[in-house]
């Protein structure tokens, strides 16, 4: 049985603020639009974007605790920056919880905060999308936006995760296991 965007979003409006969700309705639209663009599913984007941010108001503490009883990997990162669990907790809880969730939707949610090494392509569009958003205005992104469905969707990807390497670097702060990864596969140019 699958869950229908209408299903998903009326869950995500229980869950989360008006901004929570107002930010995750955008990033569905968006996923759709590029998704459109790249032959991805948009059904499929639409989904992965409003679900995309279930547990981004989660309490610190509480996301280690899930963490930790899901099973799913905590390094010394994830404990000094737990907001980087709200990725892999929410695609693990989201799984148990929705049983009609495809792999795709699922890994694209666990993938959106530190991404992963063979990043699939509903993955990169979920990413792309949580980093265009219209509300967005962060330096760079009128030229990632203008990039959508001109340059190849590796390419695109790369360079939104470039800019968040840069943000991190920028600010000092840690880069996590899996961030050193994914960049590595980028710039490998295996990052699929
Ligand atoms: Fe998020
Ligand atoms: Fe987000």
């Amino acid at each position: 049985m699958g869950l229908t965007f209408e299903q998903a979003h009326a869950e995500v409006a229980k869950r989360l603020s008006a901004e929570g969700l107002g930010h995750s309705e955008r990033v569905a639209a968006t996923a759709g639009r590029v998704a459109a663009l790249y032959g991805v599913d948009v059904e499929q984007a639409r989904l992965a974007g409003v679900l995309h941010d279930w547990h981004r108001e989660t309490p610190a503490e509480e996301l280690v605790a899930r963490a930790r009883r899901l099973g799913l990997d905590v390094t010394d990162v994830d404990e000094a920056v737990p907001y980087l669990l709200h990725g892999p907790v929410a695609e693990a809880d989201l799984e148990i919880q929705f049983s009609g969730l495809s792999d795709a939707v699922l890994t694209a949610v666990g993938a959106h905060t530190y991404g992963m090494p063979e990043m699939p392509e509903l993955a990169m569009v979920l990413y792309i999308a949580d980093v265009i958003e219209p509300a967005r205005h962060q330096d760079g992104v009128d030229m990632l936006r203008s990039s959508v469905g001109v340059r190849p969707l590796e390419d695109l990807f790369g360079e939104a995760y470039a800019a968040s390497l840069h943000h991190l670097i920028d600010r000092r702060r840690r880069v996590h296991p899996q961030t050193v990864a994914t960049w590595n596969a980028i710039v490998s140019g295996s990052s699929r």
